[in-house]
């Protein structure tokens, strides 16, 4: 509060408090010059007005009322920015005050969270808590194959992560389909947790500057036929010759980061599975402007137990038989 208006409502408070004082003490006194219960010689219709003061107990109730309101205000805080002879503060420590409170529901919906949601989530999180807990002290390969565990599993991906994969997982433009065994960045418990909790931010450069519109052209055809698909041999053939800029991501067989161990995310081209779809426009179109996908993570918003539950459900996807050893 402005020291403005809380000057202003400490001198407002106090002069009526004093204005109140003034009448009570006005009124006590007899200025009629009657005496108490003999008529103050006012008649109308035959009613007479005697002088009748109120009560004198009343009265007193009156003083003993502004006197503890003005010890109230000056013991406590309440008065402007005044903080009270008591330095009182509120024992409900770790509560946040009124204004601190509507302050941090602002901020967070200015950072784009529910609060609401956000509340019902910490509560959800005290009653499930344990049993995600238990699940996550269990190893992924033997919840993957838990009907309990993938139930919630289920649960957690329908709320999570079917907006951009899919309630059935499958996938669409530029969210890969988590069923069909093809990784671009591993699919082994490990490396599937490690994108979940952390997140993937694929860069696949553009390359109109570097190959040109020729080149462009070769190199979609000598794309396309890394998975058997008929293309002009001369051009596949000069797209060969320059996949070389290609290879430290895609290796040189061109089977794609996984295959090679290699951290950079980049898909499989020979298996006719497609990210941004596999007609020679659209092989085209992530060459000409380059691709950039990104996976958001996970570790702050579903913590690390519901991922790992999460991720046994993402690693059956694809695994529908436990693995013999
Ligand atoms: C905002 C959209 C979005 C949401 C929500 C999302 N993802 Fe993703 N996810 C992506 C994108 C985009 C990629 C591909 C990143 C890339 O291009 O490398 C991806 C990649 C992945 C991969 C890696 C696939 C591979 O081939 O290596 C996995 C696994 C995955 N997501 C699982 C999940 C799970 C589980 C959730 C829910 C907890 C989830 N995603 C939520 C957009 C999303
Ligand atoms: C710096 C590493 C890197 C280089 C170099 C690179 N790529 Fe990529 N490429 C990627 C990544 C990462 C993706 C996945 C992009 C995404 O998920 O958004 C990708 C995606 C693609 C796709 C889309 C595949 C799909 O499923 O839709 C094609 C096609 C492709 N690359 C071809 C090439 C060719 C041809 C070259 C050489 C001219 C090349 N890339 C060079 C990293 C690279």
């Amino acid at each position: 509060m402005s020291s403005f208006w809380s000057a202003w409502i400490i001198i407002f408070t106090l002069v009526v408090l004093v204005g109140c004082l003034v009448l009570l003490t006005w009124n006590l006194k007899n200025y009629v010059g009657v005496s108490e219960d003999e008529t103050t010689g006012h008649e109308h219709d035959g009613i007479s007005e005697l002088n009748n003061p109120l009560p004198k107990w009343w009265t007193y109730m009156f003083y003993i009322t502004l006197a503890w309101s003005l010890l109230y205000l000056a013991a406590y805080p309440g008065l402007g920015n005044y903080k009270g002879f008591l330095n009182w503060t509120s024992s409900n420590q770790g509560i946040l005050s009124l204004e601190e409170s509507e302050q941090a529901t602002i901020a967070a919906r200015e950072a784009g969270m529910n609060v609401q949601l956000d509340r019902e989530i910490a509560r959800a999180d005290e009653v499930y808590g344990p049993v995600f807990r238990q699940f996550a002290e269990r190893d992924v390969l033997d919840l993957a194959y838990d009907p309990e565990a993938l139930r919630i599993g289920q649960r957690l991906f329908l709320q999570n992560c079917a907006q951009c994969h899919g309630s059935d997982a499958r996938g669409q433009r530029g969210f890969p389909n988590l069923t069909n065994n093809d990784w671009q960045w591993g699919g082994t418990p490990d490396k599937i947790k490690e994108t979940l909790l952390y997140g993937r931010k694929a860069a696949m450069p553009g390359f109109k500057d570097a190959l040109g519109e020729q080149g462009i052209r070769e190199m979609t055809a000598f794309v396309l036929s890394l998975s058997g698909r008929t293309v002009n041999q001369r051009d596949a053939e000069a797209g060969q010759a320059k996949f070389a800029m290609c290879a430290a991501c895609h290796g040189n067989d061109g089977k794609g980061s996984v295959a090679h161990n290699l951290p950079f995310g980049a898909p499989n081209l020979t298996n006719n599975i497609w990210l941004y779809g596999g007609s020679a426009a659209d092989v085209t179109e992530t060459l000409v402007q380059g691709r950039y996908g990104e996976m958001p993570a996970f570790r702050h918003t579903l913590g690390e137990d519901k991922v790992h539950i999460l991720t046994a459900y993402v690693y059956r996807l694809s695994n529908p038989e436990p693995k013999q050893n």
